[in-house]
């Protein structure tokens, strides 16, 4: 096969159809089931995002009551995930500990089903499953900060929608709603992006016909690299090292001749600018001033201004997330779980829309291996002769 054929990184091919997400980097437009994201963020609860991903409209309000009355029954951590949770070192990676608790969710849940046939599910059962792992992310990401700095468990409120209770299962305390919505907005913005390396794993492993906790734990795998969603980690990482606006150009000049990938910069299909940035820095400027941080901008807009124009490379959403995350007090390796419930929408949301329509995704490749060869003193038989002259494609 000629290198021209090969799309390293699948770069620019289209895999498959969706009605689920838009992204247009043309226009710097991204769209929920039609509706422009920077629209959700501004006006809709988190819930009626994940209602609209999963449902293709936004709920009405009877609708939206109903959603939240079940999904408020879920959001406890059983005993076991908190016992499993419990069972791992406090330096564990908090992305592997929630891929954990969901490993754990998953062998409970489709215990019983009784061969991999079954495991997959209905489409019903896996809309519940999708709606119990949504319910459920806030107490499994807010218990494992909590423990890491050994805090206790804090149960839920029911009196608290989604984001506000988040906020209370992390710190305890009421959040004010400036941060409630700050927060809220990042959910939204986080919840669903086509195509990418998670939402992509989620599929190929859903087109085998594996359940959706499988899917899910593969997804939250691919998530985990810095050249995806541990980005937002690895972005309050460098306003660490760097420290203050003051040392941006010596820290950059350094950076660059080391030729660092600088985090939270660039983006594999938007090229003048992530269409979410926008949203994400006002919802920082909101807690910038809330919290009288005007540093945290001031670095921020040095590094912004510095790296766009050496290198003409924009942020992505994952520049404003880390430090908004950081300034409400979440733990730096607290910042990829975030992502994490936020995205398990637009996951489950694919996984469904898999479902309904499958076909095995099982792309080919170009051999650049060894020449045939063969050991030394081996007589082949005739009947493995016959396996031998199968085409590579057809041996699975
Ligand atoms: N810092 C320095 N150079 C960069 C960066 C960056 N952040 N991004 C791209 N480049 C350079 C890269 O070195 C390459 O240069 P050259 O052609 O001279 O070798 C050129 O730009 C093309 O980069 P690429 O990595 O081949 O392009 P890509 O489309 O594969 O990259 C990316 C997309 C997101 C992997 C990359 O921009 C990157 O590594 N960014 C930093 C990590 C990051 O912020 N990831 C979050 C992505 S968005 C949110 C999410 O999905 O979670």
């Amino acid at each position: 096969m000629a290198d021209t054929d090969i799309k390293k990184g699948l770069a620019g091919v289209v895999a498959d159809e969706t009605a689920i997400s838009k992204v247009n980097p043309e226009t710097n437009s991204l769209l929920y089931r039609g509706y422009p994201v920077q629209e959700l963020a501004a006006t809709q609860p988190f819930e009626a995002v994940a209602y609209l991903l999963w449902h293709g409209e936004l709920p009405t309000e009877e609708q939206l009551a109903g959603f939240r009355a079940e999904e408020r029954k879920h959001r406890a951590l059983s005993p076991v995930v908190k016992d499993a949770i419990d069972r791992l070192p406090l330096d564990t990676h908090p992305m592997d500990e929630v891929r954990t608790a969901v490993s754990v969710i998953g062998a409970i849940e489709t215990a019983g089903t009784g061969n991999v046939l079954d495991a997959v599910g209905t489409p019903e059962e896996n809309l519940q499953r999708s709606l119990q792992l949504f319910a459920v992310l806030p107490a499994i990401v807010s218990y494992g900060q909590r423990r890491r700095r050994g805090e206790a468990l804090v149960e839920s409120r029911d009196d608290l929608d989604y984001a506000a209770n988040f906020l209370w299962l992390t710190f305890g305390e009421e959040a004010d709603p400036v941060v409630v919505d700050a927060f809220n907005r990042s959910m939204i913005l986080y919840a669903e992006h086509s195509f990418n390396a998670s939402t992509f794993t989620a599929r190929v492993i859903t087109s085998t016909l594996s359940d959706l906790y499988s899917a899910v734990v593969g997804a939250i795998g691919a998530l985990k690299g810095p050249l995806h969603g541990g980005a937002n980690e690895a972005v309050m990482h460098i306003f660490d090292e760097i420290g203050s606006a003051d040392n941006v150009v010596e820290w950059l000049d350094a950076a660059l001749a080391e030729k660092r990938k600088i985090m939270g910069f660039g983006h594999r299909v938007y090229k003048r600018g992530d269409s979410r940035v926008p949203t994400m820095k006002a919802a920082l400027d909101t807690l910038v001033a809330h919290y009288d941080r005007p540093e945290v901008a001031e670095l921020y807009t040095k590094l912004e201004d510095e790296f766009v124009s050496r290198k003409g490379i924009y942020p992505n959403l994952d520049y404003p997330s880390g430090p908004a995350y950081n300034l409400i007090g979440y733990d730096t390796l607290t910042f990829t779980p975030l992502f994490i419930a936020a995205r398990i929408t637009g996951w489950t949301a694919h996984i469904l829309e898999q479902q309904a329509s499958n076909a095995l995704i099982r792309p080919l490749s170009a051999y650049n291996g060894a020449d045939e060869r063969h050991i030394e003193g081996y007589v082949p038989d005739t009947a493995a002769l016959d396996v031998q002259e199968r085409p590579e494609e057809a041996a699975g």
